[in-house]
C-alpha cells in the first residue's frame, strides 16, 4: 500500500461493535491515521468487553464516543453532529446483531442512531461465527439492507479459521485490506490520482527598470481556481504563478515567477519532473523591453521610446515538444472570440482552447466570474457565466474527458 497520506482530509467514523475482531480495529485505526484520515471511534457496550476505549483514544487521538445523550454537545445532540461529521461510516467489526439493528432501523444507542441519521456512505465489515453468518436470518438481513439502500457497501466477510475453532466465512476482512479498500473508495472521485498537472497563472511583469514594468490586469483567480479543482480530483498540481495577491490553494505546489522568461524556465523545469496535463491560464506578456535598465530611468526628453522584443511563447513551445503533455490554452480575445481561438488551437497545436471575451467587465481579467467557450478540433461548446471556482470544476471535468480520450 502506498505510504502517502492517501486519506488526507477524510473524516472516518469507525464503529466498533462487540465481537472478538474488535481487537483488529485497533490496527485499522492505526492504518487509517497513518494514511492521513481523521478517525472518530464509536464503541458499543459489547465492544468495550473486548477492547478498552483507551486503546482507540491513544491511536486516534480523540476520545471514544459511546453515549447517545451527550451533555457536552451543543443542544445535547452529539449523535446528529457526529452523523454529519463523517465522510464515511465504517462499521468494523459488524456483528450479526449490529447488522440486524441497522436493517430494522433501530435507534436505541449511539451507533444505530448515527447510522440512521447519516448523510454519508455506510460500509459494513461483517465479523461473526460462520454459522451465524450462514443463518438465513442474517443472510436475509444483509440482502434486505442492500435492497433498501443499494449504496450501502458490505465488505466481507473473509473465510478461514475462526476464534471459536470453526472454519468458514465470518472473519472480518483484514485491517490492511479494509484500509486499501477505503483508499480505493475515495479514489473513485479522484480520476487524476497519480497524475501531474502544471498550471500557469497570473500576469508576467517585464522590467523597464528596477521600479517600472509592463504587465496586465490578470489576478490569477482563474488559474488558482483551476489548480484547486485539479487538486480536488487527485492530481499533483504545480502552479507556476506570476505576481498575484491571492492565497495558494492547500496542497498545491507553487513556483513564483515574475517575467515570461522565468515562467518559461519554471514551466519547463516542472515538466521535467513529469506532467500529464499542461494548462496555460497565465496572461503572459507577448513583448518585453529589449533592455532593462539597471538604475531608475530619469526624466529627460518630452517623449521616450521603449523598444520591445517578442517573448517566447511558453504554450507553443511545450505543445511542440517531442512527447508533449495534454496541452490546454486560454484565449483572451476582444472580438471574433471563437474564430481567433480556433486559429490559436491550430497554430499552437493544442488539444483544447478555452476562449473568453476579455472586453466584458463582468468576466475575464480580475473578475470573480468568467464565461468561456470550449474549443477542440471536434467541438465548440459555450458555457454559462459562473464564479471562477465553479467554472474551474466544470472545466476540469471537460479536460479530464478530453485527456482520457486522447490516451
Ligand atoms: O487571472 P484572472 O484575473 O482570473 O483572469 C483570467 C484570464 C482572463 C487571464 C484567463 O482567463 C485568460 O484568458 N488567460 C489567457 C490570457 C492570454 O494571455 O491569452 P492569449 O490569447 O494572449 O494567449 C493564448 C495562450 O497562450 C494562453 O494560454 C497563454 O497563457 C499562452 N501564452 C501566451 C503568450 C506567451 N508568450 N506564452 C504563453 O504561454
Amino acid at each position: 500500500m502506498a505510504s502517502g497520506a492517501e486519506l488526507a482530509g477524510k473524516r472516518i467514523v469507525l464503529v466498533v461493535t462487540g465481537g472478538i475482531a474488535a481487537y483488529k480495529s485497533a490496527e485499522l485505526t492505526r492504518l487509517l491515521i497513518k494514511q492521513g484520515a481523521e478517525v472518530q471511534v464509536v464503541m458499543t457496550e459489547g465492544a468495550k468487553a473486548f477492547i478498552t476505549p483507551m486503546t482507540f483514544q491513544a491511536l486516534s487521538g480523540k476520545p471514544v464516543r459511546d453515549s447517545l445523550l451527550d451533555p457536552a454537545a451543543e443542544m445535547g445532540m452529539g449523535h446528529i453532529e457526529l452523523a454529519r461529521w463523517g465522510d464515511v461510516i465504517l462499521v468494523a467489526p459488524a456483528t450479526a446483531d449490529a447488522i440486524a439493528k441497522v436493517t430494522a432501523g433501530l435507534a436505541d444507542d449511539l451507533f444505530s442512531t448515527i447510522v440512521l441519521a447519516r448523510r454519508c456512505p455506510l460500509i459494513i465489515a461483517p465479523a461473526m461465527n460462520q454459522a451465524m453468518w450462514a443463518n438465513p436470518v442474517t443472510q436475509a438481513n444483509v440482502t434486505r439492507l442492500q435492497q433498501l439502500d443499494p449504496s450501502i457497501l458490505v465488505w466481507g466477510p473473509d473465510e478461514g479459521d475462526q476464534a471459536c475453532g470453526d472454519v468458514g466465512p465470518g472473519r472480518m476482512v483484514e485491517p490492511l485490506v479494509l484500509c486499501e479498500s477505503l483508499v480505493a473508495h475515495f479514489c473513485v472521485d479522484k480520476p487524476l490520482s497519480g497524475k501531474r498537472v502544471v498550471v500557469t497563472a497570473g500576469p508576467t511583469r517585464e522590467r523597464i527598470d528596477p521600479v517600472r514594468y509592463i504587465s496586465n490586469d490578470s489576478s490569477g483567480k482563474m488559474g488558482y481556481s483551476l489548480a484547486k479543482a485539479f487538486s480536488d480530483v487527485g492530481a499533483e498540481v504545480v502552479l507556476v504563478s506570476g505576481p498575484v495577491a491571492i492565497p495558494v490553494p492547500q496542497g498545491v505546489k507553487v513556483s513564483q515567477v515574475e517575467s515570461a522568461e522565468e515562467m518559461r524556465l519554471s514551466s519547463l523545469q516542472a515538466l521535467e519532473e513529469g506532467c500529464d496535463i499542461f494548462v496555460a491560464t497565465a496572461a503572459v506578456a507577448d513583448y518585453r523591453p529589449a533592455t532593462a535598465a539597471d538604475q531608475k530611468v530619469k526624466k529627460s526628453a518630452d517623449s521616450m521610446t521603449i523598444e520591445l522584443v517578442r517573448n517566447p511563447d511558453i504554450l507553443s513551445e511545450i505543445a511542440g515538444l517531442k512527447n508533449p503533455p495534454y496541452c490546454v490554452g486560454f484565449a483572451a480575445e476582444t472580438q471574433d472570440v471563437v474564430a481567433y481561438a480556433q486559429q490559436k488551437l491550430a497554430r499552437k497545436k493544442l488539444k483544447m482552447v478555452i476562449a473568453n471575451d476579455v472586453s466584458r467587465s463582468d468576466i475575464g481579467f480580475n473578475s470573480d466570474h468568467n464565461a468561456v467557450t470550449l474549443i477542440t478540433n471536434e467541438n465548440v461548446e459555450t458555457l454559462p457565466r459562473l464564479s471562477k471556482p465553479a467554472l474551474a470544476d466544470v472545466l476540469v471535468k471537460h479536460i479530464i474527458a478530453g485527456y482520457q480520450k486522447a490516451l
